[in-house]
């Protein structure tokens, strides 16, 4: 590996460990806090936007209270993992990549988070659920209103 690449792997795990605080700190990362990361890390705001756009555990927009994240991917798919987003969607009233209006929930899809082998799995904040049924999912998100 080399010197520059060393050095540009270290530069963007600056960035993305300073785009964590901001998000844990703010609830999402706003274009002032790109501009100024862009600015503290003399780097394109583009390259800030890019990465802040590419995590689903990053959001350029704010989120609410509750973030639900369901996983689409195969295994989770298989496994009636439709069935789970459509129960969360009436449950809540809203589709992936909304919010609701009193803000308690944001909606998102996101890849694989590692429960594969007790899909369907989704995570709401940083608590894990597993074997999701359209049954669990009133009772879990109950927990959370
Ligand atoms: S595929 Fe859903 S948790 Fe891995």
């Amino acid at each position: 590996m080399s010197q520059q690449a060393i050095s540009n792997r270290h530069g963007e795990q600056d960035l993305i460990g300073r785009l964590k605080e901001a998000q844990a700190k703010f609830g999402h990362v706003s274009e002032e806090v790109m501009a100024e990361l862009a600015r503290s890390l003399d780097i394109p705001i583009n390259d800030v936007y890019g990465v802040a756009s590419f995590y689903s555990f990053l959001s350029t927009q704010p989120l609410g209270r509750n973030i639900i994240r369901i996983c689409q991917s195969l295994p989770c798919y298989l496994k009636y993992g439709q069935t789970i987003m459509e129960s969360v969607a009436q449950e809540i009233g809203i589709i992936p990549g909304e919010t609701t209006a009193d803000g308690k929930f944001s909606f998102q899809l996101t890849n694989c988070i590692g429960l594969c082998d007790r899909a369907p799995a989704m995570m709401i904040n940083y608590d894990s659920h597993v074997d999701l049924t359209p049954k669990k999912i009133a009772q879990i998100l109950g927990t959370y209103k």
